[in-house]
């Protein structure tokens, strides 16, 4: 956007839902809150125009018009200002020449496809009609802010970890799961920011958070389990890997599907047993048990990631098997060791 703070917007005329037209100009004297949004009726403009819905007692406590522009027609407008009850003008810019004007017009790509969209952009505009505030599309980090421990390694350079029962090994065994568990929580909201604006079902962005919680849960119940044996999680050094195949797959929504749910999660459904044995068999019934709940929710995870993968294939119009098998090939570095747990990974395990 080449608007800045202290510029004159743009002025504009369109019409509204309702049948109406509205004017920036006749706004004069009042504060204006002016947003750019994708489309009628998708979860991120859903949510964002509910946001405004639910934040408007506030703005109405500084008197300010609120504006959401998209290119959607009238009609569209009044059905989505009826079913979720907005208070507020929706204007129509159909030609996107106003969207132009406010520099919110760009080129933006979906699964590698080059098209021209309106870039989500909100504008505070004083009484005299400059602006004053300007919030363009958040953007999300490359990488998720980490805590300064633990020491990040070369997957190549981490010490080996003892198959044994020593209380060393089990923390190393510990530490390693709750790394994993934080990595999870983060790609589970990656997912969420990245890739639920691509004109996803609502239920998208509800799957993934409530696996993100669950993964929260994980870590806390590991990161317990280490206090118990007087360690915590950032006293050993852990590697990169989980987030390396995060930043690979960051294009694609069904590249991250293949790789992170469909394959490494489900990597994980194949080696918990023996973990939990091993924990058993040397009395360690408290991380065993720890185990087991994250087991039985991660069953759940590869199920949420099959949904998805399978939903955005249809909606492609591609082959789900085939698919599947060369974005693992592209995508994932290393090898698929067996066994594998079949019942698992299909959810038909009752663990
Ligand atoms: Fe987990
Ligand atoms: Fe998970």
């Amino acid at each position: 956007m080449s608007l800045k703070i202290g510029d004159k917007a743009p002025e504009f005329t369109l019409p509204t839902d309702g049948g109406g037209t509205i004017a920036l100009k006749a706004q004069r004297g009042k504060k204006v809150v002016v947003y750019f949004y994708p489309k009628d009726d998708t979860s991120g403009c859903t949510a964002e125009a509910c946001g405004f819905r639910d934040a408007m007692p506030d703005f109405s406590k500084i008197d300010a018009t609120i504006i959401g522009i998209s290119r959607d027609p009238v009609r569209a407008h009044d059905k989505f200002k009826q079913k979720y009850q907005l208070p507020f003008t929706l204007a129509s810019d159909e030609g996107a020449e106003v969207c132009e004007k406010y520099g919110v017009w760009v080129q933006k790509s979906m699964y590698g496809r080059k098209y021209m969209g309106i870039e989500r952009t909100t504008l505070l505009i004083d009484e005299k009609g400059v602006i004053r505030g300007l919030w363009p599309k958040a953007v999300y980090p490359q990488r998720p802010a980490r805590p300064g421990r633990p020491l990040l390694l070369p997957a190549r350079d981490m010490p080996k970890r003892r198959a044994g029962g020593s209380l060393a090994g089990r923390i190393a065994l510990l530490h390693a799961l709750a790394h994993i568990e934080l990595n999870a929580i983060d790609l589970a909201w990656d997912i969420v920011a990245r890739f639920a604006a691509a004109e996803l079902p609502r239920e998208f962005c509800d799957d993934w958070v409530r696996v993100a919680a669950e993964e929260a849960e994980h870590h806390a119940l590991l990161a317990e389990r280490l206090t118990a044996f007087g360690a915590a999680y950032g006293d050993l050094p852990a590697h990169d890997g989980l987030w390396q195949a995060a930043e690979a797959t960051a294009h694609d929504l069904l590249a991250r599907l293949a790789v992170v749910p469909l394959v490494l999660e489900a990597r994980g459904l194949d080696v918990t047993h023996d973990m939990i044995a091993r924990l058993s068999r040397h009395g360690d019934g408290e991380s065993a048990t720890v185990l087991r709940r994250i087991y039985s929710d991660e069953i759940g995870h590869v199920g949420t990631g099959l949904r998805w993968f399978e939903f955005s294939c249809t909606r492609r119009a591609l082959p789900p098997v085939e698919t599947y098998q060369a974005l693992v090939r592209r995508f994932f570095r290393g090898t698929l060791k067996p066994p594998f747990n079949d019942d698992a990974r299909t959810g038909r395990c009752r663990h």
